[in-house]
């Protein structure tokens, strides 16, 4: 089996995202989906093979969690963009954010810190699937920092290649752009 890209092309005219900014963004997650097919589909052969142990397959087996997380976290990401409008601050996940991080605007704040830090990599809202907490992660490009068994809630791409077409450096006014495209029924609808 082998994973298929899936098409976002319904994102093209959100506000604040130009057509080459997203057209350039699918076509990059299209290649996390053809390097984690091409990946897997080597790393079998070399099973098949009696390569387990090779320094060739140790390497091919850290790269898998590059590739396949560059794919799944861009499916996160643009299912989580095509909405309109704020966070209905009284529903599940409005009430949620505010019980753990003391009200809706201390989340925002701290979610919004987190993607403005330096460095490349993503911000994810995630829940921690044992106590149901919810935290706000950093990931160092596309694999380090995970928490484990933790289901994402909301992901932001702050790569470069995700803003600076339309944004230059300005990574705030991008995350701005972001939330006022964020889809909540979407991200509520990933709450445990
Ligand atoms: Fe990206």
């Amino acid at each position: 089996m082998s994973y298929t890209a899936r098409d976002y092309g319904n994102l093209v005219g959100i506000e604040g995202f130009s057509e080459t900014l997203l057209k350039n963004h699918f076509t990059l997650y299209q290649g996390y989906v053809a390097n984690t097919n091409r990946l897997l589909d080597s790393l079998a052969s070399m099973l098949k093979e009696g390569k387990v142990g090779t320094p060739e397959y140790a390497e091919l087996k850290r790269r898998l969690g590059f590739e396949f997380n560059g794919m799944r976290l861009h499916e996160y990401y643009f299912e989580n963009l095509g909405g309109k409008g704020a966070i209905d601050k009284s529903g599940r996940l409005g009430k949620k954010l505010a019980e753990d991080f003391g009200n809706y605007e201390d989340w925002e704040r701290d979610f919004k810190g987190t993607g403005t830090m330096r460095g490349i990599g993503w911000t994810i809202l995630y829940q921690d699937n044992v106590t149901g907490k919810l935290i706000n992660q950093w990931i160092n490009e596309h694999e380090t920092g995970h928490l484990a068994g933790g289901i994402p809630i909301l992901v932001l791409d702050v790569f470069e290649h995700a803003f600076m077409i339309d944004y230059g450096l300005k990574r705030a006014d991008y995350i701005e752009a972001f939330f006022k495209n964020i889809n909540w029924d979407k991200v509520e609808s990933r709450l445990k």
